[in-house]
Parts: C-alpha cells; sequence; structure tokens
C-alpha cells in the first residue's frame, strides 16, 4: 500500500486535465447494449476503469485498453452475473444492470454495499427498471432482473436528495430499447449524462432533454457500435484549482470544459481567485488572501458535492467563518477530523460544516477515507508547516490518473512512497 508524502508548496506552470471518470464508467456500461465493436478515447487509466474492464469482461466483452483508448467487442453474451467481489469496490458496475435487462433480458448484479460517504441506496435504480416492466428481486445480496421485453413509460426518479445521476443513467440506458416511449422526470442534468446519452446517440439511439431535468427516450429495435471521445474530468479540474487557491498559485489548466465549471468558478472569484476562461483552457490567478464564504452542494449545475473537501481545506487556511452545507450526502464529512488533527477549526453538525479559517496548519500523519477526501488532504498537505502523510492513497488511484506527477509538475513537493 502507498502514502503519499507531501511539504509546502507553491505551484506553477500547466497541467493537462484527463479524460472524465464519472463519464466513462456509465459509457462503458452502454458498450453492453450492442454486440458490435465500440471505441472510447481519452479514458484515464485508474482502478475503476480497470474494474469496469473485469466486469466487462466477466459480462463477455473482449477488451483492450492502451493510451487511453478502449476498444470493446463482444466475445459472448451467455453470463449476465456482476460478482460482489468487484461491485462492492465500486459502485458504478450497478449501471450494467439497466443495460443487460434491455439487451439480454435477464441480469444478477451484487448490491453495491456500504460506503463511507453515507449511505447510498439504488431504490431509484430499481424503481426506474421495474416501472419499465423488469422484474426484480432481491436475494442474498443480489439484485436479480428478468424481462421479455422492457416498455417505455412517464417515470419519476427524484430521491430525497434530488436526482440521481446513474439512476437516470442506469434508466435511460434501458429505455434505449424498450418499447415506445419513456420520459424520465427529474432525470440528472450532470454532463456525464450528456456524455452518456452522446454515444447512445451514435448508436442509434432516439433520445431528447439531455441535460435537462426532464429526458425522452423512444426505444429502437437495436443499437449498433459506436465510438466516442470522453469529456474532461470536471473534479480533477476544480480539484486543481483548489490546489492552485490554496497554495496561492497561478496555474493554467488544459483540456477543460469550462462550462462544466461555472458553479465552481463563481465561487472561486468570491474566495479569492481571478479566473480567465478561454476555449478550453482555464487560467487561475490567486489574489493572495481567501475570503470566508458559503458552500452548498447540490446536483449539477449547484456546486459538486465531490470538490466539498477541496474547498474546505482552502477555506480551513481562509480568513474568518465560512459555512458548509452537504445537501447531496449529508454524512460525507471524514476528512473533518483529519483537517483538525493537522490544527485547523472546523466543526460539524449534521449536514453542516462551521470552518473558522486559521493562520496557518501543520503536517501531519493522516488516513485517507474515500476518492474525494484524500484529494481534501492532499491540498492540505501542500499549504501545511512540515512534513504530511497521506495514507491508504489507493483511493485516490481510484479516480486521478498520476495525481502526484502533475502536481510535481507544477512544482509540488510530494512523492508516492511504500509503507
Ligand atoms: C455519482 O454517484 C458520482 N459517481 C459520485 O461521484 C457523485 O458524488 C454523485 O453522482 C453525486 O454527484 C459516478 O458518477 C460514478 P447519486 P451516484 O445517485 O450516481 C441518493 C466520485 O467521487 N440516492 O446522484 O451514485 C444518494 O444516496 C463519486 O467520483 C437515493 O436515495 O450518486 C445521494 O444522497 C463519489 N437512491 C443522492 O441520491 C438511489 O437509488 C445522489 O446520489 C440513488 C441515489
Amino acid at each position: 500500500m502507498d502514502k503519499f508524502v507531501v511539504y509546502k508548496s507553491s505551484l506553477q506552470g500547466e497541467v493537462e486535465i484527463s479524460g472524465s471518470k464519472n463519464a466513462c464508467l456509465p459509457i462503458m456500461a452502454a458498450t453492453l447494449l450492442t454486440d458490435e465493436e465500440c471505441k472510447i478515447f481519452g479514458v484515464p487509466d485508474l482502478t475503476d476503469v480497470r474494474t469496469m474492464i473485469k466486469i466487462l469482461e466477466i459480462l463477455g466483452k473482449k477488451i483492450v485498453f492502451e493510451d487511453g483508448v478502449l476498444v470493446i467487442k463482444t466475445k459472448n453474451t451467455k453470463s449476465c452475473v456482476a460478482p460482489y467481489r468487484l461491485v462492492r469496490t465500486m459502485r458504478a458496475s450497478f449501471c450494467c444492470l439497466g443495460p443487460l435487462l434491455a439487451k439480454r433480458g435477464r441480469a444478477k448484479v451484487s448490491l453495491p454495499g456500504g460506503c463511507v460517504i453515507g449511505p447510498r441506496p439504488v431504490d431509484l435504480h430499481i424503481k426506474g427498471l421495474r416501472e419499465l416492466g423488469a422484474n426484480i428481486r432481491i436475494d442474498k445480496g443480489y439484485c436479480i432482473g428478468e424481462t421479455k421485453g422492457l416498455r417505455g413509460k412517464r417515470i419519476f426518479l427524484g430521491g430525497n436528495f434530488g436526482s440521481s445521476v446513474l439512476a437516470t443513467a442506469n434508466v435511460l440506458m434501458a429505455a434505449s430499447l424498450a418499447e415506445g416511449e419513456t420520459v424520465i422526470e427529474c432525470a440528472a442534468c450532470e454532463p456525464e449524462i450528456e456524455d452518456l446519452v452522446r454515444f447512445l446517440k451514435k448508436m442509434g439511439a432516439d433520445i431528447q432533454g439531455e441535460g435537462t431535468p426532464i429526458i425522452r427516450v423512444r426505444g429502437v429495435k437495436c443499437l449498433q457500435g459506436g465510438e466516442i471521445k470522453s469529456i474532461p474530468d470536471r473534479i480533477e479540474a476544480g480539484t486543481f484549482i483548489a490546489a492552485g487557491l490554496a497554495t496561492n498559485s497561478s496555474i493554467k489548466l488544459r483540456n477543460v470544459q469550462p462550462l462544466h465549471l461555472t458553479s465552481v468558478i463563481e465561487k472561486v472569484r468570491e474566495i479569492g481567485g481571478e479566473v480567465e476562461v478561454d476555449n478550453s483552457q482555464i487560467s487561475l490567478h490567486s489574489r493572495g488572501y481567501i475570503s470566508p464564504t458559503e458552500i452548498t452542494t447540490f446536483p449539477y449545475p449547484g456546486f459538486p458535492t465531490d470538490l466539498q473537501s477541496q474547498f474546505m481545506s482552502v477555506l480551513s487556511i481562509g480568513k474568518g467563518i465560512s459555512l458548509i452545507t452537504e445537501k447531496v450526502y449529508p454524512d460525507r464529512f471524514m476528512h473533518v477530523s483529519e483537517l483538525n488533527r493537522m490544527g485547523a477549526h472546523i466543526k460539524r453538525q449534521g449536514p453542516y460544516a462551521i470552518v473558522e479559517g486559521v493562520e496557518r496548519i501543520y503536517g501531519a500523519e493522516v488516513m485517507a477515507s474515500d476518492l474525494r477526501a484524500s484529494a481534501g488532504l492532499v491540498i492540505a498537505g501542500l499549504v501545511a508547516e512540515g512534513k504530511t502523510e497521506v495514507h491508504r492513497v489507493y483511493h485516490l488511484d481510484r479516480g486521478y490518473e498520476r495525481l502526484e506527477e502533475k502536481l510535481k509538475k507544477l512544482g509540488a513537493k510530494i512523492k508516492r512512497e511504500k509503507q
């Protein structure tokens, strides 16, 4: 197991953002909707991507992954089981359920199980697929479904915390081969859903309204193979922006889609950064101080929950009192105690965290608990006095491609070490 050793650093120069993990994973699952060859370009080399490859291979796909290009062919269509040993390591594999039901008429997908960021039920996924006519039962930790043919329907997919990204993906993929029209209400509007629909349309699907809360899908008899280049990873981009802000640096991000970061850019300008946007580049110039603010996470286009911990690290060394409200995962605060171990002053009360900015924080040994919390701890390490050791960086490798190399190229004092 590896750890990161991080020292106080200032950053400068340019960083290339990778393709989006959260766009590529559902797109990979969508290849189950056809037996023809599919190609996905700009795929980041992450453990989550490699897990999805393993699952698709178990489901009869033959996959070559080189230099960010996935070539996916179909060897056989017999198997319909996505095993617990893989699904438990990566929830996104649950969105193989819809495509398997729609294309093969049966599926046995393990329930994802617990997650440190809080309860993550899949009731909306199951509700939506049942409304399309699938018989679904839960047995020994598996979601077992079958259908003689799905049928389009009007489905309300809103939950207690609003829309669901992967439930929207699961249902719209299944609906693309269902008979008749499906209307998904309270659909997720995330750019990753738009990218999935872009791919499905290349496969021959008939879909409208992606990027809005109402998506209309007219089912087709079959889908052909398709090719797509993944959108850039907006969460990776937001992570580098937070690192630049926290370290009072000026950096440039290349291969970004600025429109996907509107709520984040607005917050950065409020906190203390000049942001220039130019086509697929963002330049950040820090103003040398960090003003207090209020951040409330929401489904897209609101402020992303996947950047909450990174911006908490920024505000922990800011001026004054900031308030963070976590509306998507109310328990997503595993990083608070670790930041307080570094000398931050953060009080958590239910879905709220009150961040009292301090002059400085100090290096310490800290434990990564999940993907984004660990990114927040790395950022804290870049501003802390002395040495910070971030343990269990396998969490980071799930969602950041060569993070320490990219940071090092920007001048960060960071290295990966065996524990
Ligand atoms: C996606 O997860 C992302 N994962 C998550 O990113 C991200 O945090 C999340 O969307 C929210 O933006 C991928 O795209 C692979 P949700 P997803 O269903 O789709 C509740 C990262 O760091 N809910 O939109 O699983 C749920 O508990 C990861 O890259 C139900 O109640 O999230 C949550 O409170 C972490 N019932 C809210 O909805 C359901 O059936 C939003 O979750 C489904 C969800």
